[in-house]
């Protein structure tokens, strides 16, 4: 098949390369037409027609939203997008590690900044599929100019303090900056806002901890975890970046269980690293999670990863004897 053979190709190439080309090939791939009710889960989004969203830093432009939906998924995330344009870190910044199907990333937010993001993403056409946009800023008054942008066109907001290649980012995590965020952020919040946080890491989980609670407790609908884990690189040109994919999935694992422990089952939970299969999907949604979401996999396992994914949900349900994903997830409310 055409599309096979461009992933093919693809994946031989530098992959950077590779991915900005992949973006661009995408008309190139037929709609996924999977639609079945078993997979429908309600969230603050609205009803999605499966659990399964594309995470951010996919789509970096704000160009591919409406494509990538095409490719099967429950909702896609925009961004990250900052208050001005960033032409990101020097390459190399992104590396694969083949054997481990993960990704080492210091890209360092490269995007054209929220005003122009805003303008590429009013212009979708057939926008059905929820939009979640992502916002990152290290000064408070900025993430405050991006909030307001983002809700103008997304249906949810992902607040990312977590990049592993920012690390000024960091600051929300000590002294009460980040209880001055949220008290900047709740008066204008009109969609449903996701905070997006760091893995379980020694020396700084406990903070992270701290900041979800504050985010709980002043009503905001919930956490996306996890972003990438920080770790050094030579590889990259800034010597350190992300990791992603394969390996993160027992501390995405981890960070669902913690989660639902620590703050019950009220609000919404996205989870995301190295969700490679169905069954990966099954189980951080039984164990806690409302939706998960992709970003790796589709390096390694190109386009068709989001329908395999969505059959084998649909293939595990069926061996449980289970009829919807909502049933999977008993824990709900
Ligand atoms: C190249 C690359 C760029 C990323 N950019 C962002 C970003 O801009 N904002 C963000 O919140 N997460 C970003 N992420 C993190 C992903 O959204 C996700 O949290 C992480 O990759 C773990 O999921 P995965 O194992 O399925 O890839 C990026 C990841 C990669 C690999």
């Amino acid at each position: 098949m055409l599309a096979e053979a461009a992933f093919r190709l693809l994946r031989k190439m530098p992959p950077e390369t590779s991915h900005v080309l992949g973006l661009r090939a995408l008309a190139l791939f037929p709609e996924v037409s999977l639609e079945d009710p078993a997979l429908r889960v309600r969230t603050a989004l609205g009803t999605l027609r499966n659990p399964v969203g594309l995470a951010a830093g996919f789509d970096k432009t704000g160009s591919y939203a409406t494509r990538l939906a095409k490719l099967g998924f429950g909702y896609v995330t925009a961004g990250t997008f900052t208050a001005s344009p960033r032409p990101g870190n020097p390459r190399p910044r992104l590396v694969r590690l083949r054997e481990q199907e993960a990704l080492l990333n210091a890209m360092g937010f490269p995007n054209p900044g929220i005003e122009e993001a805003v303008r590429r993403l009013s212009a979708r056409r057939g926008g059905k599929v929820p939009l979640m946009v992502s916002i990152g800023a290290v000064e408070i008054e900025e993430m405050v100019r991006c909030y307001r942008l983002a809700q103008q066109v997304g249906d949810g907001v992902e607040v990312n303090i977590s990049s592993p290649n920012t690390p000024e980012l960091r600051s929300y995590l000590s002294g009460t900056k980040f209880r001055d965020l949220v008290e900047a952020l709740r008066p204008i919040k009109s969609r449903p806002t996701y905070l997006k946080v760091h893995p379980p890491i020694e020396g700084l989980w406990e903070a992270v901890l701290s900041a979800i609670r504050v985010w709980l407790d002043a009503g905001f609908e919930g956490v996306t975890a996890v972003n990438a884990l920080p770790t050094e690189d030579r590889r990259l040109s800034t010597g350190r970046g992300g990791l992603s994919g394969r390996p993160l999935f027992p501390l995405m694992m981890r960070a669902v269980n913690e989660l639902r422990r620590r703050f019950g089952w009220e609000f919404e939970l996205n989870a995301v690293g190295g969700v490679f299969t169905g069954r990966d999907a099954v189980e951080a949604l039984s164990t806690g999670a409302n939706t998960v979401q992709l970003y790796t996999v589709l390096a390694y396992r190109g386009p068709y990863a989001v329908r395999r994914i969505l059959e084998e949900i649909l293939a595990e349900l069926r061996a449980r004897g289970l009829n919807s994903v909502e049933e999977l997830m008993r824990w709900v409310p």
